[in-house]
């Protein structure tokens, strides 16, 4: 039997254990995959027991995904650029690191909306989450890409450290609500309309253009206040499910060389 997890603190909410054993099942492998709470101070004698057990692969989630780097023996290109890691593959011994947050986000993108590379997008936000989608969509050839931030430095440092070409205008939450009707694609990677933040909004959109397609990572709640406002203005949207879905299916099919059925994972998920 393999075994596989994901570490994290906390971990308890994480939906990865059942997403996965599920997808061992229907594939009939013998696996199991256990959600691992490790505490920052311990990580680097857990990567050590999960080498003396032979761990085949794991997932890596809060606080871990930059403190993991040192810990593995390789680390994929585009992870590198992004500063984190969120999926390890055993290979013969040697424990790679990606990233597939960036990716997933860009495989579930393409289900809704078409020819994403020729759109000029805005990020709103500049955490982990924002550069991993930024650097995987430079990486993927988008040309425009601006950041809005509450913090402009961080912006200002996220779209510095890019090694992909690509051209960033960053602006303030102000700046970007006067300039909102530019952008074919809008995505919301800030934690506002998360829980404690739930009904609250980064930022207005009552420029939104009508055309545009507006994106939010957040699944839990399925639709933040964002989503709900871009709805009623009649514009196509997309919740955080999808880039959960695909980060997962991306991660298995490195896992087990299977890309798995995404339809029926988010079925199951919900
Ligand atoms: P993650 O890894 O989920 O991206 P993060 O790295 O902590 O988390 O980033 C959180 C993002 O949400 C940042 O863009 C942060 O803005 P700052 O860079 O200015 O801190 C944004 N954010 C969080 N709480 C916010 C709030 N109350 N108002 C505005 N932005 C907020």
């Amino acid at each position: 039997q393999q075994f596989f997890a994901v570490i994290g603190d906390p971990i308890a909410h994480s939906m990865s254990p059942a997403m996965h054993n599920e997808l061992f099942q229907l594939n009939e492998l013998d696996a199991y995959y256990l959600p691992l709470r490790i505490k920052s101070e311990d990580l680097r004698v857990a990567v050590a027991g999960l080498r003396a057990i032979g761990i085949a692969g794991f997932n890596v989630t809060v606080p871990h995904k930059e403190a993991i780097m040192p810990l593995l023996d390789e680390i994929d290109p585009l992870a590198k650029a992004i500063g984190a890691v969120n999926t390890v593959v055993n290979q013969a011994g040697k424990l790679v690191g990606y990233n597939t947050d960036g990716t997933g986000y860009i495989a579930g993108l393409k289900e809704d909306l078409q020819d994403f590379n020729q759109k000029k997008m805005l990020i709103i936000g500049a955490g982990g989450a924002a550069r991993g989608i930024y650097y995987a969509l430079a990486e993927a050839g988008v040309e425009e890409i601006d950041i809005c931030n509450r913090t402009l430095d961080k912006a200002r440092k996220l779209a510095m450290e890019c090694p992909y070409p690509v051209k960033s205008t960053l602006l303030t939450i102000q700046e970007a609500e006067q300039l909102l009707a530019q952008y074919d694609c809008i995505i919301q990677t800030t934690s506002i309309g998360m829980s404690p933040h739930i009904g609250e909004k980064p930022l207005s959109l009552k420029k939104l253009n009508q055309h545009a397609f507006v994106s939010d990572i957040i699944y839990n709640p399925h639709e933040t206040a964002v989503l709900h406002e871009a709805k009623q203005r009649g514009v196509n949207v997309q919740n955080g499910l999808n880039m959960f879905v695909y980060q997962g299916a991306l991660a298995f099919e490195k896992w087990t060389g299977i890309l798995p059925d995404s339809e029926r994972m988010k079925k199951n998920v919900l």
